[in-house]
């Protein structure tokens, strides 16, 4: 078996990904003619091109943009349903995906619209392909933390269908520390906790996503190698490491993919796991990005199994759950030798 169908074929979770990071250009003209949406696009190929970011907030003007041509339920439940069959695709059993309510909200679309949607994609995906799935509500940094509430409240009526809450957008200049009431709110309703910290932001920020919001699951995390005592302290504790390999090509957090260190934080001793982030806006699905830092970092198929495992034993799933999927990888491995 070649490395490509070895990777494709590796039984994996994914942790983090953005469901509207996933809206192709394809979609997103589709989308637009169905409901009338003026996007500041001539073609699709106009559209690849504006994605050629220099940092995370160049990112974040287009994605939120592109977010406008999703309008209706039946919106949502496509762009998770198209999500699903390119993670299938990718040997995907399971996925734990984000999504920003606030950026819909903030332009009239209901709570209930957006999560009914992929609610829905969510049904079809295990109706299809037997895949499993859990939902991040997100809150955006950039805005304030009695925003953070407020949507909170909204969710209210769904928070038996919601696994977690997640901090994400603009990191630098909004510290964890911002949110730490509303996390702690969401944690006595029972939610897990995740947060993007040590994307743009300094190794304190992770800090305070551990000290002061109690996360369960770090989302990226990559500066905090610059930080031993940091490295060491998220080591010991098993923490897991969301790391996205073409994001942080595209967004400059790396300068070169031969220069990410997913080998170091395996090195190191962190529980690290490979994802897509924004998979539409950064060129590749999850198993792109196994395979672009296996090539740029010299993985062998060790790693790559450990960093399966990984995500498996990084997901909110139960450990029944847990234990079935790390015997069917170790089934996986054992047949491909
Ligand atoms: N929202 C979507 N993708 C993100 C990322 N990589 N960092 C912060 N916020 C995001
Ligand atoms: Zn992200």
């Amino acid at each position: 078996m070649t490395d490509h169908d070895f990777i494709t074929g590796l039984p994996k979770a994914e942790l983090h990904l953005h469901i509207e990071g996933s809206l192709e250009p394809e979609l997103m003209f589709a989308l637009a003619q169905r409901n009338k949406v003026a996007i500041p696009y001539a073609s699709i190929e106009e559209v690849r091109a504006a994605y050629s970011f220099s940092r995370l907030q160049d990112f974040l003007d287009i994605y939120y943009a592109g977010a406008n041509v999703l309008q209706k339920q039946e919106d949502f439940r496509d762009l998770a349903v198209a999500y699903f069959d390119r993670a299938a695709a990718d040997g995907v059993v399971h996925a734990e995906i984000m999504f920003d309510p606030q950026t819909h909200t903030d332009r009239g679309i209901a709570f209930g619209t957006v999560i009914e949607g992929l609610l829905a994609g969510m049904a079809d995906a295990n109706a299809r392909y037997g895949m499993t799935s859990k939902l991040i509500l997100c809150f955006l940094r950039h805005l304030d933390e009695d925003a953070a509430f407020v949507t909170l409240a909204a969710a209210e009526p769904w928070l038996d269908r919601i696994d977690a809450v997640g901090l994400d957008s603009s990191e630098l200049g909004h510290p964890p520390e911002k949110f730490a009431r509303v996390f702690a709110a969401a944690r006595a309703k029972g939610l897990r906790l995740v947060a993007h910290a040590g994307e743009e932001g300094p190794p304190d920020y992770v800090l305070q996503a551990l000290d002061l919001l109690e996360i369960d699951r770090l989302d990226h995390g990559n500066r905090s190698l610059e930080d031993p005592v940091l490295t060491a302290r998220l080591a010991r504790t098993g923490m897991t490491l969301t790391v996205c390999p073409l994001s942080n090509l595209k967004l400059c957090v790396v300068d070169d993919m031969a220069n990410h260190p997913i080998d170091r934080m395996i090195k190191a001793g962190l529980r690290a796991t490979i994802n897509s982030d924004d998979p539409a806006y950064f060129g590749g699905y999850i198993a792109d990005n196994y395979r672009a830092a296996a090539s740029a970092r010299g993985l062998d198929r060790g790693d790559l199994v450990l960093l399966a495992r990984n995500s498996f034993l990084g997901s909110f799933l139960p450990d029944d759950a847990v234990a079935a999927h790390l015997a069917r990888l170790d089934a996986y491995v054992e047949a491909s030798r």
